[in-house]
């Protein structure tokens, strides 16, 4: 099999170029083939290809379709690492191999025409027959391959198409992406009449002029003529530049695009382009000649059920979320999309790096010996890839940046797919992240640097290129988090060179389990894999929002709201478009009720401009005349709403801060009764000094609690903080009692909380009172010993019945917020669940806090609940399960509800960070063990 080992070199295809529509004849062969799935090249089936071999007794799977995923075989999935020995251009002996076939029928109108077979993508290698010829052989599995089949096929009658896909081939060196691997047809197969004399490709290079004219070239075949009917361009001639004459440009933000016609005598191509100028001027990037900034995600294709193959209508929802949550662009890691893709990226407006498909960073833990970058015999393959990228996506104005790969070390092949994509399209930059000495591209591109150093390089400091500056790959968004991202984006703001970057990564690529919940790296008995890594997405595998795209919205949001008790500053973010027609809604709010509100029109703001709104009606609601003010908290929240209604800004401020809480008089002090101290309506466990009863509700603690089931970024990446905890026994402290002190008017506990084997300790004193029917708790903790490492979180915790499922509060919401992700969160009134509280990360961790509440509540069906009053504030996380058991569980459908639910009322938590991979959490984020002083009150009601 030497087309296996030919160091990725497709056979037989014909020369690579544009998809585009065309009013020739094209007939999809997307449908239900025939399919057997060999163990190994030797045992596939013998003659498969001939026209009358048997296959009745065959499979049947769908096309496009990883055939992993329709039950044979199995996924497998490794980051860095390949899953076959380092050996090129050498496969394993056990290399599936999948035997496809199709019969089907040829209209009449092809014949007389010539013919093309296209293939859009088989992963990793395709050799084809049709009607029993031979046609070729396709590497390259995220790129197309067309073969002429004119002389095979059979316009008129029934053709029979052959496909044998192997899933490992010399290709397989070059695609080492951090995905699962995926072998099958994943893509669509067409055919494709091509009439002599037809329109075989077509570059259009469309610019937009500083004088707001359009420049047009269209190269095509030499007789082709070029129409714009809407620009009133009429048959102008192909490989000339024309003056288009004034044209509205394209930009991500306003995604302007034209309808193009290509016509020859013989067929006539319709396309739509859109008119700009990306170019690196003094160290900036620049479309149409001024700076953008890159708010943008890293777009791999996955489905949970489907691997690589996603449904159209799937793409365009996840697009117009990324739209909805201010994504302005996208990097396409590690590879070309599927065509489709880009036609959506061009209408709905997003600023694109296509990205080739080229990886070889299993090279790495060899030392990069052999990395088919510096290896000539890949040269050809090298080329070959980023030409067929080019080619196809020439045409599209949102691609502004070619990326020749992604971790692939440096070498000579490298420099051989930049001169000739130069060369070939002299309009855009080119990406490359692995090559530091920045050889071959025009911006300087780094992943995971921290916030210090992407500070220094937008100061200039060091031996900085003079190349505008991106991160390809920031904020890793694994588990929970990321955190820090306000504090990037400040940057990309403060730096004309920082010009933003692509948060890694999009989309969580966990497999649906028949357990309900998703699978990762080894569950399918992977020898080798990498856990969870790829579980590391911005949205949840069914592509709903995690809490940190929310973060992201906020973060990314084009306007900035600097909120006054009269007047709104509004500074707009936007490079291109106005906010015409965008309205302010303003709302007062006391202690989070329903309050005044309103709206106010927007001036028309230029991109970039800012302005100052005033909100003069207003401030009468806030002030004292409002209802139920005495002692009250009032904000006043505003929201810049675009005319489609999304909302392009938000911000607040308070008016009013909540009065201090009158001096209660002490209610009766505490007193032992019989087996138990009561104080109130509480009853306490005088063994272990904690609570058992309050009122009517049973209940266990309040005890000082410091652990939190590690997230993705305390257990990953260099130095887990997780590891540190853990050898810390931060995860097994325990109580003992000190003391029980019964004064006048307040019951004293006092503890040492620690671990066994180690000397430090948490002196924990809890401070009883009565307040009316509630009772107050004060508690004062003191680290003693010595202590190296932060605390995960300060709090307490308490088991209530599990009865208590409804949830109010008044705080930061209404989604989970941690110290270094609370851009999104908004102080206010909010009701949720126990159960809704909770975000399903896929791999448990913990999760779902909320922020800064005044109070919170837990109410049973029947009216009754417990109250928590805070002064002045407190973190909450409620859930059916223990720490322990979230930090013990592997997948979702492990967490089961116990017969309670457990509250944790925090003081603090430490910050999230994205050490999982890149930097930790920030310093002013981190929670070091100092003394601290916190105070609830609780009340049993009904
Ligand atoms: C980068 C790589 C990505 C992904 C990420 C970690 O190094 O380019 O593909 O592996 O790390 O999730």
């Amino acid at each position: 099999m030497d087309y296996l080992t030919g160091f990725g070199r497709p056979l037989g295809t014909t020369a690579p170029r544009a998809a585009f529509g065309t009013d020739a004849p094209r007939l999809s062969l997307n449908g239900t083939w025939r399919f057997r799935l060999a163990p190994t090249v030797a045992e596939a089936a013998a003659g498969f290809w001939a026209p009358d071999f048997d296959d009745t007794g065959w499979a049947e799977l769908p096309v496009p379709s990883s055939w992993p995923m329709h039950g044979f075989g199995r996924p497998a999935y490794t980051n860095v690492v390949y899953p076959f020995p380092v050996d090129p251009p050498h496969v394993p002996t056990d290399n599936p191999t999948g035997d496809h076939r199709l019969v089907f029928d040829v209209p009449a109108g092809f014949a007389g025409l010539g013919a093309r077979l296209r293939f859009d993508g088989i992963d990793s290698c395709g050799r084809v027959w049709l009607n029993g010829v031979e046609l070729g052989v396709t590497q390259g599995s995220r790129l197309p391959a067309e073969f002429d089949v004119t002389a095979a096929l059979r316009p008129g009658g029934a053709n029979v198409l052959a496909v044998r896909v192997h899933q490992w081939s010399a290709g397989s060196y070059l695609e080492d992406q951090d995905q699962w691997w995926l072998p099958g047809i994943f893509r669509d197969v067409t055919l494709l009449a091509r009439p002599a004399g037809g329109v075989d490709d077509v570059f259009v290079q469309a610019a937009y002029e500083p004088d707001g004219r359009g420049r047009l070239r269209v190269e095509g075949p030499a007789d082709a003529v070029v129409s714009i009917p809407e620009l009133g361009l009429d048959r102008l001639p192909a490989g000339t530049a024309h003056d288009a004459g004034p044209v509205e440009p394209w930009t991500a933000e306003t995604p302007r695009l034209y309808e193009l016609v290509v016509a020859t005598a013989t067929e006539t191509a319709t396309l739509r382009i859109g008119f700009r100028t990306v170019a690196v001027t003094g160290g900036i990037l620049t479309v149409n000649g001024r700076r953008i900034v890159l708010r943008g995600v890293n777009r791999h294709e996955f489905h949970p059920e489907l691997g690589r193959v996603v449904p159209p209508d799937v793409v365009r929802a996840e697009l117009e979320l990324m739209k909805r949550h201010h994504v302005n662009a996208i990097r396409t890691s590690h590879y070309p999309p599927h065509p489709a893709v880009l036609d959506l990226c061009d209408e709905l407006g997003f600023w694109v790096i296509d990205e080739c498909d080229y990886e070889t960073h299993g090279f790495e833990p060899v030392g990069w010996r052999g990395n088919p970058s510096d290896d000539p015999r890949f040269a050809e393959a090298c080329v070959d890839r980023m030409r067929r990228m080019v080619e196809r996506d020439k045409n599209h104005p949102s691609v502004i940046m070619w990326s020749l790969g992604n971790e692939a070390g440096v070498g000579a092949n490298l420099g051989r797919m930049a001169d000739w994509a130069r060369e070939r399209d002299p309009g855009r930059p080119l990406h490359y992240e692995g090559d530091r000495s920045c050889a071959h591209v025009d911006v300087y591109s780094r992943m995971y640097a921290g916030h210090a150093e992407v500070d220094a390089i937008g100061r200039g400091e060091g031996h900085v290129p003079h190349l505008p500056f991106i991160l390809c790959e920031y904020a890793h968004a694994m588990g929970n988090g990321p955190g820090g991202l306000a504090e990037y984006d400040e940057l990309f703001d403060r730096h004309p060179r920082c010009q933003g970057g692509f948060v890694w990564e999009w989309l969580d690529h966990g497999i649906r389990r028949p357990e309900g919940d998703y699978a990762y790296g080894g569950d399918f008995g992977e020898p080798l894999h990498d856990g969870n890594f790829v579980i590391d997405g911005l949205v949840f595998p069914d592509r709903t929002p995690s809490p940190g795209l929310t973060e992201l919205a906020a973060v990314y949001a084009p306007v900035r709201l600097n909120v006054g008790a009269g007047a709104v500053t509004v500074r707009s973010r936007y490079v291109f478009r106005s906010l015409a027609g965008a309205e302010l809604r303003w709302s007062v709010t006391v202690d989070g009720g329903p309050g005044a509100e309103g709206a106010v029109p927007l001036p028309v703001v230029a991109a970039g401009e800012t302005v100052v709104v005033a909100l003069n009606d207003m401030s009468d609601k806030s002030g004292s005349g409002a209802p139920d003010s005495a002692g009250s908290e009032a904000w006043l929240t505003v929201d810049a709403v675009a005319p489609d209604g999304l909302v392009l800004g938000r911000g607040q401020v308070q008016l009013r801060a909540a009065a201090s809480v009158p001096g209660v008089p002490a209610g009766a002090g505490p007193r032992r009764d019989g087996g138990v101290i009561r104080l109130g309506a509480a009853e306490f466990d005088p063994v272990h000094g904690t609570l058992t009863r309050l009122g009517n509700l049973a209940l266990r603690g309040p005890v000082l609690d410091i652990w939190r089931a590690p997230i993705d970024n305390d257990r990953l990446g260099h130095d887990p903080v997780a590891d540190r905890w853990r050898a810390a026994g931060l995860h097994r402290m325990t109580h003992r009692l000190l003391g029980l002190e019964l004064g006048p008017d307040a019951l004293v506990v006092a503890t040492r909380v620690a671990p066994a084997a180690a000397d430090r300790a948490l002196l924990a004193w809890y401070t009883w009172r009565t307040v009316g029917e509630a009772v107050e708790l004060t508690v004062r903790v003191e680290p003693a010993g010595d202590w190296d490492v932060p605390l995960p979180r300060l709090g307490v915790h308490l088991e209530l019945p599990a009865d208590l499922g409804a949830v109010a509060w008044f705080g930061a919401g209404p989604g989970e917020a941690y110290p270094d992700s609370r851009t999104a969160a908004l102080t206010g009134r909010y009701e949720s669940t126990v159960d809704d509280l909770t975000t399903p990360y896929v791999y448990p961790q913990e999760n779902g806090n909320r922020a800064d509440a005044r109070w919170l509540t837990l109410t049973g069906p029947d009216g009754h609940g417990l109250r928590v009053e805070a002064a002045p504030r407190i973190d909450f996380t409620a859930r059916r399960w223990s720490t322990a058991a979230l930090d013990a569980a592997r997948h979702r459908s492990e967490l089961v509800a116990e017969d309670r639910i457990h509250l944790h009322l925090d003081h603090a938590h430490h910050g999230l960070g994205s050490a999982a991979c890149g930097p930790g959490v920030l310093p002013q984020y981190e929670l070091r063990p100092e003394p601290a002083t916190f105070t609830v009150t609780l009340r049993a009601f009904s």
